[in-house]
């Protein structure tokens, strides 16, 4: 009986922990000056999460790096992405947050001038009745981008603390520009290589009709794991700076 008490409480207690120490003097308190304080400290704390945390469970962003995306797998074509590194995240800015605090709704507005995902392609399917299978390097860069992330923060009880378990919405986005770059698309036939670069580029936001939702899933899964992992261990308490008016 003792034996399975020790086990249970072991399962259910929580390792709270304060913010990552480099973060601590970033807080905001939730008041009607949240919104500047959030835009000129949440932005300082980008670079400085990016840089990873083992310790909280967050990633090393600069760059982010990317295993494997199965782009497509349809029947008549597999578009394999490997090894990935995407560049530029820790230099997104927070340029704008609306906020409900009554719903914990927090809408940050990001952008960035320059995100670029590199790494090597695999391709093998049919264009027409054309077989093509080929691999090479390619890049996309995502020029000056804006990035919608909204999410509302639900309350969970926890070994006695009180946690935030954070719910997002899909990421929305949007692109001045993007520009892909396939190398030896088709060996070593380089000019249907350039023609095929000049048609991705002109074809640039067909292509992101296709592919956006994807991409923007893997900058979605980036940003929600790092408040999911945060908010795992990180009670309320040690979130917001205290605030004698507001309190939840
Ligand atoms: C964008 O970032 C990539 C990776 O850091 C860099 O190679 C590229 O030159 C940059 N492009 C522009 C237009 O700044
Ligand atoms: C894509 O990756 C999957 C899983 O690793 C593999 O089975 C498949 O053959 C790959 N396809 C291409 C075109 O490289």
């Amino acid at each position: 009986m003792r034996y399975l008490h020790l086990v249970i409480y072991f399962v259910i207690y929580v390792d709270s922990k304060e913010l990552p120490i480099y973060m601590r003097h970033l807080r905001c308190p939730l008041t009607h000056d949240f919104k500047e304080c959030f835009i000129e400290k949440g932005t300082a704390a980008i670079p400085l999460i990016a840089k990873g945390d083992p310790e909280y469970n967050l990633p090393k962003m600069n760059p982010f790096e990317i295993p494997i995306v199965r782009l497509l797998e349809s029947p008549s074509m597999a578009l394999n992405l490997t090894n990935l590194k995407v560049y530029g995240l820790e230099e997104l800015k927070i340029i704008d947050i609306e906020v409900d605090l009554k719903r914990r709704m927090f809408k940050t507005t990001l952008s960035g001038q320059n995100v670029t995902v590199v790494g090597e392609y695999s391709v093998d399917g049919k264009i027409l009745i054309m077989p093509i299978k080929t691999k090479g390097l390619f890049s996309m860069y995502l020029k000056n981008g804006v990035y919608i992330a909204t999410k509302i923060d639900h309350i969970e009880h926890k070994s006695d603390d009180i946690y935030y378990r954070p719910v997002f919405d899909p990421l929305e986005y949007n692109f001045e520009k993007v520009e892909f770059r396939l190398d030896s698309l088709f060996g070593q036939n380089e000019d249907i290589g350039n023609q095929v670069n000049k048609y991705l580029n002109n074809n640039w936001e067909n292509l992101m009709a296709e592919f956006g939702p994807q991409i923007a899933r893997i900058l979605s899964k980036i940003i929600t794991d790092i408040f999911d992992n945060l908010a795992a261990v990180v009670p309320v308490k040690y979130i917001f700076l205290d605030d004698p008016v507001f309190k939840f």
